[in-house]
């Protein structure tokens, strides 16, 4: 949440700080600021609520000349997001400035100090507090500014990415993370400093992430990494993997149409060089290092949020058919909070496209002080629960921009098809034979997710009938519950259509009540292990003149008899559904908020990168 992103060096710091919070603006939009440092010491800060857009607008006509400065795009917390409350915020005496990603949590004990010892604030914000505070410490202890930062710190509970800058020096640039994301990019004599490589890739590939607890400070082109308990560390640069193409839309009108169409190669490159066809084997490097204790293992844990955990209840469903060990799904927002009993014999597996969402690292972070083993099944290079992990498995999805998660879906159901059948091999639960047909239509499966592409226009013409529907309907049974959960997700979030995903048994204990001629009820109507069953439930959406848009396999003749719209996807192994039929809807959820003139990839009120609880 919130992007922030700095430069120090010999170019214009104006135009990369704009162009790396427009990369940013994922992480939040409701209000953007940039502070400048000129070379004579001129500190200039503006901020305007709204997108980045609307801040270049507002510094059309001002001087923004510097070759030293930060930015910030918001995602409220503490205040309304307007003017006022956007970041860069002063210290009293307008020496120091910040930007900062996170949450201050005893922000309101320090600020009741500080107005106490004569402190005005000007915004709502934590934010602002701290930066209050480094002055004071600064100006009571008679301390460098870097010491006071530091000691600052030590004060502060909560999470926080911040970059800060003193007037007094245009040399002087320092950063520290804790809990939020920060991403140090090394030039030739030019530094940068983002919430992640987006901003950075353009100009450098040599980057270090900072961990948690450490400051980075450039003064004078000197970098130096140190903890805030005051260790020096030697910091391990390491080369971007990510490249410019990948952070663009490339054609299409917004990144999460492009990034639908990206599927047949994000799902290949998250199995390519995993899977051995010929001997039957899978290749998990991490994993494979625990398969003593996971021949034993008597009970499997999964957490995450949104559209994560969605991937993790494919998890369960795949954990339990194929490797036989009793899965348990959940939100890591109540799993961090309910002192859940769990012991050195649980594994935990974290799912995170980001892999910096606050609630799923803290519920692992609580899975591993009690001892459990712990995974993560993560998008994001370098983030922060891959780094606490165990084990785990890259999705290798590419940079997913799109507040709707969509390419990262299918990655993390792929990573998961992937940990379950070697799981499965090591406890012997799966036959060479089956393992086998099974990689074999894995292989398969980008070209079906090409074929499920080729119905884009037949899905136009659908969302076109439905764009104006108040509500809908999800339902699915088996693998088809999730993708039915995952649907209701992706058209809520990006159309703002209330939509409920459900298991299609249990609409008749509420939901049907629901059910008129106004209601669109998308059905996941595959021919699997519930296809009987499902259609009865389709008669009973029929029966209260529900409209079924069925999600059906090819050459189903059966099924139009049944739905008002059938959609017709490859058919395929059912633990693979998930792969193919999520396919149909993101493109439904996509044109109906297209065609409602919602702003796809920046949703009102979202951010994709949720760092605060
Ligand atoms: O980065 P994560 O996968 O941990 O994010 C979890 C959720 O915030 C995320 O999946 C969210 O639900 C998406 N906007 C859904 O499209």
């Amino acid at each position: 949440m919130c992007g922030i992103v700095a430069y120090i060096g010999h170019r214009e710091a104006y135009p990369i700080i704009v162009k790396g919070l427009k990369r940013l603006e994922y992480r939040g939009y409701d209000s953007a600021g940039v502070a400048l440092l000129t070379p004579d010491k001129a500190l200039n800060i503006y901020k305007k609520s709204g997108k980045v857009s609307d801040l270049e607008a507002e510094t059309a006509d001002k001087d923004v000349h510097a070759n030293t400065g930060m930015g910030h795009t918001r995602w409220a917390t503490h205040g309304a997001p307007n003017d006022k409350n956007a970041h860069p915020h002063l210290s009293q005496n307008g020496e120091f400035a910040i930007i900062h990603n996170g949450i201050i949590e005893n922000y309101s004990t320090l600020k009741q100090a500080l107005i106490k010892r004569g402190h005005e604030f000007k915004s709502d914000t934590d934010t602002e507090v701290l930066i209050h505070l480094i002055e004071e410490v600064f100006k009571n202890n008679s301390v460098s500014f870097e010491e006071a930062v530091r000691m600052a710190l030590t004060q502060v509970v909560g999470a926080y990415a911040i970059v800060i800058l003193s007037k007094s020096d245009p040399t002087y640039l320092i950063g520290a993370r804790k809990g939020s994301p920060m991403v140090v990019g090394i030039g030739e004599n030019e530094h940068f400093i983002a919430s992640d490589a987006t901003p950075i890739v353009e100009y450098t590939r040599n980057v270090i992430y900072l961990n948690d607890g450490e400051l980075v400070i450039i003064d004078n082109n000197k970098l130096t990494v140190k903890t805030i308990d005051n260790t020096i560390k030697s910091p391990y640069i390491q080369e971007l993997e990510i490249n410019l193409e990948s952070i663009e839309k490339g054609g299409f009108d917004h990144f999460m149409m492009k990034e639908i169409y990206e599927q047949p190669r994000s799902i290949l490159d998250s199995f390519r060089g995993r899977t051995h066809v010929n001997d039957a084997t899978i290749a998990m490097a991490g994993i494979d290092k625990f398969e003593d204790k996971l021949k034993n293992i008597k009970r499997l844990l999964i957490v995450g949020c949104g559209t994560s955990w969605h991937a993790g209840l494919v998890g369960e469903y795949l954990f339990e058919d194929f490797a036989r060990i009793p899965t348990e799904v959940e939100y890591a927002s109540e799993f961090r909070y309910r002192n859940p009993v769990i012991d050195e014999n649980d594994f935990v597996i974290a799912i995170s496209q980001s892999g910096e969402t606050a609630d799923t690292l803290a519920a692992l972070e609580l899975a591993k002080s009690k001892g459990a083993t712990i995974f993560g099944v993560c998008n994001v290079v370098g983030s922060s629960i891959p780094r606490i992990t165990d084990a785990g498995a890259y999705t290798h999805a590419g940079p997913e921009i799109g507040v709707a998660s969509t390419k990262a879906f299918t990655a993390q159901v792929t990573a998961l098809i992937l940990m379950s059948l070697s799981v499965a091999q090591k406890r012997g639960t799966i036959s060479k034979e089956r393992l086998r047909e099974l990689l074999i239509e894995l292989e398969t499966i980008p070209s079906k997710v090409e074929e499920a592409l080729k119905l884009n226009d037949m899905i136009k013409e659908i969302a076109a009938e439905f764009k104006d529907s108040r509500n809908a309907l999800y339902l699915g049974r088996g693998y088809g519950f999730p993708i039915a959960l995952e649907g209701a997700l992706k058209l809520k979030e990006i159309s703002y259509i209330h939509a409920e995903g459900y298991p299609a048994a249990e609409m008749k204990h509420g939901p049907i009540a629901l059910i008129d001629e106004e209601m669109p009820v998308v059905v996941i109507a595959t021919q699997h292990s519930n296809y009987e069953k499902v259609i009865s439930n389709i008669q009973e959406v029929r029966a209260r003149k529900g409209r079924v848009i069925a999600i059906s396999t090819i050459g189903d003749e059966h099924i139009k008899d049944h739905a008002d719209y059938v959609i017709p996807i490859p058919q395929c192994e059912e633990a693979m559904l998930p792969l193919i039929a999520s396919i149909p809807l993101q493109l439904l959820s996509y044109h109906i908020a297209v065609m409602r003139e919602c702003n796809v990839d920046q949703p009102r009120n979202l951010a994709k990168s949720v760092t605060v609880e």
